[in-house]
C-alpha cells in the first residue's frame, strides 16, 4: 500500500483538531484572507504560499523570526522558500538600501551598480563568463532556453518531471498546463539511462538540457554526481548546451554546487538570495554565447528589462554577496544545514515516524515517508495527511516552514533556535507514535 493510500481515523482526527486549533489562534488572518479573496483569486499572488483552511499573513520580521497579524510569534525556517539567506533586516543590507534611496531610484541609465554586482558574481562563480541580470529566476531560465534554442539553432528542450524552473516552467507533479509552448521533452531525475534512451532518438533536434543540481520544488532530492555529470558528457557529444538551475542551489559551499558536482555548465542560472533581499534573476555562462548580447555582434540577441539594473537589488545584492553572505559564511551555513539535517533523520528514526529529511546544505525538506529518497515519483506518493498535521503542530510551537515541508536556514538562525526546531521535532514525533504504529500495520 502507498504511503499516501495509508490514513486511520486516528490521524483524521488528529489533524481535524490541529486544524481547529489553528483556526481558533488566527481569527485575524482569517479576516484578511476573506478581505484578501474579494480582490486576489484565493487572497494570493503566489500559488506556492496558499494552503487550506486559510494561510497566515505575516505583519512583520525581525533577524529570524516572524510575527502574524494575530500577534504570535514564529521562528521563520522557510526563509523565503531559500531567498531569504539574510534573514529579515540585515543591519548591513538595511543601511545600504537607505543609501541606495538617498541617492535616487529610477536612475534611466547605466549605473556602476550592475557592472559592480556582475563583476561580484562572475568572481564567484566558476560557470559564468559573464553574465545579465534580470527580475526573476523564471525570467532567467526562460532567457537561458531562449539563448540555447538561437544559439544552436535547435526547438528541443529536455526538462526533469519534478523540475521547478519557475511559475510557467513547472514540472511537479507532470507539465503545468500554464508553462510556456517550448517544445519540451522529458527526463526521468536521477535516472540517467531512462533519460537517454527518451531523449536519443531526438538528439539532432535537442537545443539544451536543462537541470537542476537538487531538485528542488520536487521535494530537495540531491542529484546524483554521475547521473548529472553523464547528462553534461551527452550534451557536449551531442552539440547541445547543458543549462544548470542553481537558482536555489547557488549558496551552497564557496561557488555553488557544479564545483562539488564536476559541473560546468554552458549557461547557468541564479536568483534568490544573490538580489541580497530583492528581486533578481542571473543568466549566464561561456563567453562566446554571452557575447550575442552585444548589440554590436551581427546576430546580436536582445535582452531588455526597465528593472534588470535597479539600484536597489544592484546595492543590496552586492553587500550581501561580499560583505554578508561571504564564501566562509556560505560554507558554514552549508555545514551547518547537514548536520541539521542528519539530527533530524537520528531522531525520526528513534520515534519510529515515517519520516525523512531530504537535501543538501542548508536547504531540505521533510518527506512524510521513510528513506532512500531518490525520484521524483516518490515525493508524489507521500502522505499529505501527515504533512498538514506536522506543519500545523510545528506552527503551534511558533516554527514556520512551507507546508510542503521545505526548510531553508538563514544566516540568523542559531545553534538555540536549531535546538528549538530539533526538540519540536522529537516531542511532536513522539506524541503521535501510536499513528505511526497504526500505519506500519496497515502497511505490513
Ligand atoms: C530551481 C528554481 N528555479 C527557478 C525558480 C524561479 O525563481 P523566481 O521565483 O525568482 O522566479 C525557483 C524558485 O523557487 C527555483 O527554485
Amino acid at each position: 500500500m502507498s504511503a499516501q493510500a495509508q490514513s486511520s481515523e486516528h490521524l483524521r482526527s488528529a489533524l481535524a483538531e490541529a486544524e481547529a486549533q489553528y483556526v481558533r489562534a488566527n481569527p485575524k488572518s482569517e479576516a484578511q484572507f476573506r478581505k484578501a479573496e474579494q480582490s486576489l483569486p484565493a487572497g494570493n499572488t503566489r500559488s506556492s504560499l496558499f494552503y487550506r483552511p486559510f494561510p497566515l499573513t505575516v505583519a512583520r520580521g525581525e533577524g529570524a523570526s516572524l510575527w502574524d497579524l494575530d500577534g504570535h510569534k514564529y521562528l521563520n525556517f522557510l526563509s523565503e522558500f531559500t531567498s531569504g539567506v539574510y534573514g529579515h533586516s540585515h543591519p548591513r543590507i538595511v543601511a545600504e538600501m537607505q543609501a541606495a534611496i538617498g541617492d535616487g531610484l529610477n536612475l534611466s541609465s547605466h549605473t556602476t551598480g550592475e557592472a559592480n554586482l556582475a563583476d561580484a558574481i562572475c568572481d564567484r562563480f566558476e560557470c559564468f563568463d559573464k553574465v545579465r541580470l534580470t527580475n526573476s529566476g523564471t525570467e532567467a531560465n526562460i532567457m537561458a532556453m531562449v539563448t540555447a534554442r538561437a544559439v544552436t539553432g535547435r526547438d528541443k528542450i529536455v526538462v526533469f518531471k519534478g523540475g521547478y524552473h519557475g511559475g510557467p516552467l513547472t514540472f511537479v507533479g507532470g507539465a503545468s498546463v500554464g508553462n510556456v509552448p517550448f517544445d519540451f521533452l522529458y527526463g526521468r531525475y536521477n535516472d540517467l539511462e531512462t533519460t537517454l534512451a527518451t531523449i536519443e532518438p531526438h538528439a539532432q533536434g535537442i537545443a539544451a538540457v536543462v537541470v537542476e543540481p537538487v531538485l528542488g520544488a520536487g521535494g530537495c532530492i540531491p542529484g546524483d554526481k554521475a547521473f548529472l555529470t553523464g547528462l553534461q558528457d551527452w550534451c557536449r557529444s551531442q552539440g547541445a548546451l547543458l543549462i544548470v538551475d542553481e537558482v536555489q542551489t547557488a549558496r551552497h559551499h564557496a561557488g555553488g554546487l557544479q564545483p562539488v558536482l564536476g559541473l560546468k555548465a554552458d549557461i547557468a542560472t541564479m536568483g534568490k538570495f544573490i538580489g541580497g533581499c530583492m528581486p533578481i534573476g542571473v543568466f549566464g555562462g561561456r563567453h562566446d554565447i554571452m557575447e550575442r548580447f552585444d548589440p554590436r555582434h551581427p546576430d546580436a540577441l536582445a535582452h531588455a528589462g526597465t528593472f534588470n539594473n535597479n539600484v536597489m537589488t544592484m546595492r543590496a545584492g552586492l553587500v550581501g554577496l561580499t560583505e554578508v553572505y561571504t564564501t566562509q559564511e556560505a560554507r558554514r551555513l552549508t555545514k551547518m544545514g547537514d548536520a541539521f539535517r542528519d539530527r533530524l533523520n537520528d531522531i525520526a528514526i528513534e520515534t519510529g515516524a515515517p519520516i525523512h529529511v531530504t537535501g543538501v546544505g542548508s536547504i531540505m525538506n521533510i518527506h512524510t515517508q521513510s528513506g532512500p529518497i531518490t525520484f521524483a515519483e516518490q515525493v508524489a506518493l507521500e502522505n499529505k495527511e501527515i504533512k498538514d498535521l506536522l506543519f500545523f503542530e510545528f506552527l503551534s510551537h511558533g516554527l514556520y516552514y512551507a507546508k510542503r515541508g521545505l526548510i531553508a536556514l538563514n544566516v540568523c538562525h542559531n545553534r538555540a533556535d536549531l535546538d528549538r526546531f530539533a526538540e519540536a521535532f522529537r516531542n511532536i514525533l513522539t506524541k503521535h507514535a501510536p499513528l505511526w504504529r497504526e500505519l506500519k500495520g496497515q502497511a505490513a
